[in-house]
């Protein structure tokens, strides 16, 4: 997916991105302040928000603003917020969800969602209701709904933030694997940057609405071209 000349502007401009390309199996964490523009970023790349300018490619392809194209294209995509909102049906349900949406037979969803349960360990609460789920299994379960018809690409914004040290753990864990095992592509916003050190091939610091700088990871925790980035990985406080 390639960004160009984004940008965008409420009562000011909140976020300004002159190329942004992301690349097919790769982990990427977003990283930056608060207010820097990491939600508005990854809501653009799902196609949430629209952009004030600019344009748009995946596989290479210039996407136009039918709403068909944006549906289809939105449906590569899986998305997670820090704040999980699941239906208030059962657990197996939630999963299920995308698959009955896209008409899938019985027999798949059934084999489908009992592998994804079982991959989060969640086989035993199947029959729960989501409402009753602790923060760490219903952010699990999120992640099990927003990858059951086999994204592309899926986004994450702070999805372990105020979790559990287990729960982090095994989401970070099903993060790798889901990228591992199926190739999906992963763009995560944290603002843990010890998070993104772990995960992420490549990083993305955003400040005050602008890409700072984007490199490995190895690259922007151990030597970043600016003192900006420094600071910042570093846990200092930037002006
Ligand atoms: N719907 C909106 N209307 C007006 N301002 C917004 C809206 N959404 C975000 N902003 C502003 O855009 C800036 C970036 O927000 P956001 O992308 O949520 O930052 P981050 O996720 O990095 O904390 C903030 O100053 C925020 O107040
Ligand atoms: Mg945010």
């Amino acid at each position: 997916m390639k960004l160009e000349n984004i940008n965008k502007e409420y009562d000011r401009e909140v976020l300004r991105v002159d190329s942004l390309e992301l690349n097919k199996g790769l982990i990427y964490g977003i990283i930056g302040p608060s207010g820097a523009g990491k939600s508005t970023l990854l809501r653009i790349i799902n196609l949430l928000t629209s952009p004030s300018q600019g344009a748009y490619y995946f596989h290479g392809q210039p996407i136009l603003k039918s709403s068909r194209e944006l549906i289809n294209l939105q449906r590569k995509m899986g998305l997670v917020f820090q704040k999980t909102l699941l239906f208030s049906d059962s657990v197996w349900n939630n999963v299920a969800y995308g698959l009955k949406a896209r008409g899938c037979c019985r027999e798949e969803i059934n084999d489908r969602v009992g592998l994804l349960l079982d991959q989060v360990g969640l086989s035993d609460l199947a029959k729960r209701r989501a409402d009753t789920l602790s923060g760490g299994e219903a952010q699990r379960v999120a992640i099990a709904r927003s990858v059951a018809y086999d994204p592309e690409l899926l986004l994450l914004d702070e999805p372990t933030a105020n979790l559990d040290p287990y729960n982090i753990e095994l989401i970070e864990e099903m993060i790798a694997t889901l990228n591992r095992e199926k190739d999906i592509t992963v763009v995560i916003v944290t603002h843990n940057v010890f998070q993104a050190r772990r995960i992420a091939d490549k990083v993305i610091f955003i400040d005050k609405g602008e890409i700072v700088e984007m490199g490995s990871a190895e690259k922007i925790f151990t030597d970043p071209e600016y003192e900006k980035t420094r600071l910042y990985v570093e846990g200092k406080v930037i002006s």
